[in-house]
């Protein structure tokens, strides 16, 4: 049997993400919650079309009535230079 990658960054198969369905994470919040998928480091982005579909193909929900779970910032990546303060203020001391 092929194993098939579904969420990379959460190293998720199609296997795991059908026994978590089966074990009752039957709703994509609770799947998320449960496996990890879209929680990774890209937010679902690689994974979002992945996980809906085998859902929908395992609980036999139609694909146009789903919804992708919410993605939480950051979505998009930042420098840590960015998060720093800046030079010449006042907690220079
Ligand atoms: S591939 Fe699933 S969260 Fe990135």
């Amino acid at each position: 049997m092929s194993k098939k990658m579904v969420c990379f960054c959460q190293d998720l198969t199609d296997a795991d993400i059908v026994r978590a369905i089966k074990e009752g994470y039957d709703h994509l919040e609770t799947l998320k919650r449960f496996t990890g998928a879209f929680m990774g480091p890209c937010q679902g982005k690689m994974c979002a079309a992945n996980v809906v579909k085998l859902y929908a193909e395992t609980t036999g929900h139609p694909v146009e009535d789903l919804r992708i779970p919410t993605m939480r910032p950051p979505v998009e990546p930042i420098s840590l230079g960015s998060l720093a303060p800046e030079k010449g203020g006042d907690d220079d001391a």
